[in-house]
């Protein structure tokens, strides 16, 4: 059947977020240990034929939205005729990414004439040397490139994403806000989160969002313009900007009553909740023999379970998953 798929709270699941892979070029010092992890070996993950049946039963179960992650998406390997097939899926009514944009630029105009609507950069520094730092090997200037690449091939709205981090970025967070002045961006401060094997970051890490509201008022004044939907970040707007601020309060402030996503992870699992172990192995009943009636039921059961939310709040943390195998 193609009524939408609803969990046992009554939320309306229609956004699948897919790790294309678990692999990154950067080393975000929140995302990943400096020695990275370990990587699945490549027939582990799910193939581009595997993706778009997947996505086709997944359409069918009411989901709308798609967002390619990673890891770093870019380095799939014919990520643009992915990107065509998934946005050419009957009932997909939106397809995005979420990228470091090192190697974004090349490829921009290309994603965008195969159907990628708009994509979700990371910057959480404008200095270089401290880019450099926080990523442990990012070129600054490269990432620019790709934000410029993608605001000319039209994958807009842009969203910048800053993971703020005590001591760290949080000095920065004026300077990040002001680019919205002059351009229509909407920048997005993160409460850092403690995933696998990078959890201790977040201990002393996490700037709760109402400081850097409260901080960016007084300097440039700041409208409340609204919570919309599932979207994750309270939206708001220093007066007479071109641009936006959002800010994602996962610890202050959780947004799980109004969820709408699961995740897909590289290796074939529909993650529940980013910050929950539970999951469902759908690439066995994909290289079973399990029917398309058998892998929309699976669907079906796997949204009825989502977790209702987070466990952060009761001092319960993920133990299974890291950020790079999740994709935020
Ligand atoms: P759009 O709203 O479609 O633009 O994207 P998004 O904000 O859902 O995606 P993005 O990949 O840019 O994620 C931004 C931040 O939100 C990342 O730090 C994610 O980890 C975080 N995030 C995304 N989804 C969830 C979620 O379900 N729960 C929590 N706690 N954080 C999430
Ligand atoms: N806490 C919060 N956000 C994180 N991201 C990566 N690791 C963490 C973390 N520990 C963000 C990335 C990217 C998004 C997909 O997830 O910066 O913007
Ligand atoms: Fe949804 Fe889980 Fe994220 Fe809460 S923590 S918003 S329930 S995925």
């Amino acid at each position: 059947s193609n009524a939408p798929a609803h969990d046992a709270h009554g939320r309306r699941i229609n956004y699948l977020r897919i790790s294309l892979t678990d692999r990154c070029n950067f080393r975000c010092f929140y995302c990943m240990p400096e020695w990275g992890m370990q990587f699945a070996p490549k027939p582990e993950l799910l193939t581009n034929a595997e993706l778009i049946r997947l996505v086709r039963i997944m359409a069918q179960t009411g989901f709308e939205k798609i967002r390619l992650t990673g890891g770093e998406p870019t380095l799939r390997r014919d990520l643009v005729s992915l990107v065509e097939a998934i946005a050419n899926t009957p009932g997909i009514r939106e397809v995005s990414m979420t990228t470091n944009a090192l190697l974004l630029a090349p490829i921009a105009q290309q994603l965008a004439d195969a159907g990628l609507k708009r994509v979700n950069i990371s910057i959480d520094s404008l200095n270089p040397e401290s880019f450099r730092k926080i990523t442990r090997g990012g070129d600054l200037a490269r990432v620019w490139a790709g934000i410029e690449a993608a605001e000319q091939a039209g994958l807009t709205p842009l969203k910048l994403n800053c993971v703020v981090v005590r001591g760290v970025n949080d000095h920065e967070v004026l300077n990040l806000a002001r680019l919205t002045i002059d351009k229509p961006w909407q920048m997005r401060f993160i409460e850092v989160m403690p995933l696998v094997g990078v959890a201790d970051v977040a201990d002393n890490g996490v700037v709760p969002s109402n400081q850097l509201i409260a901080q960016i008022e007084a300097e440039f004044g700041l409208d409340f313009l609204g919570w919309y939907g599932a979207d994750p970040a309270r939206t708001y707007q220093i007066p007479g900007a071109q641009g936006k601020i959002g800010f994602i309060s996962s610890i202050s402030d959780p947004f799980c009553a109004t969820c709408n996503r699961m995740r897909l992870t590289a290796d074939g699992k529909l993650h529940l909740c980013l910050l929950r172990d539970n999951e469902l192995d759908l690439r066995a009943a994909l290289r079973g023999s399990s029917s398309d009636e058998e892998l929309e039921a699976l669907v079906r059961h796997a949204v009825w379970i989502k977790p209702w939310g987070h466990g952060l709040p009761d001092g319960v943390k993920p133990t299974v998953r890291g950020m790079s195998e999740l994709g935020g």
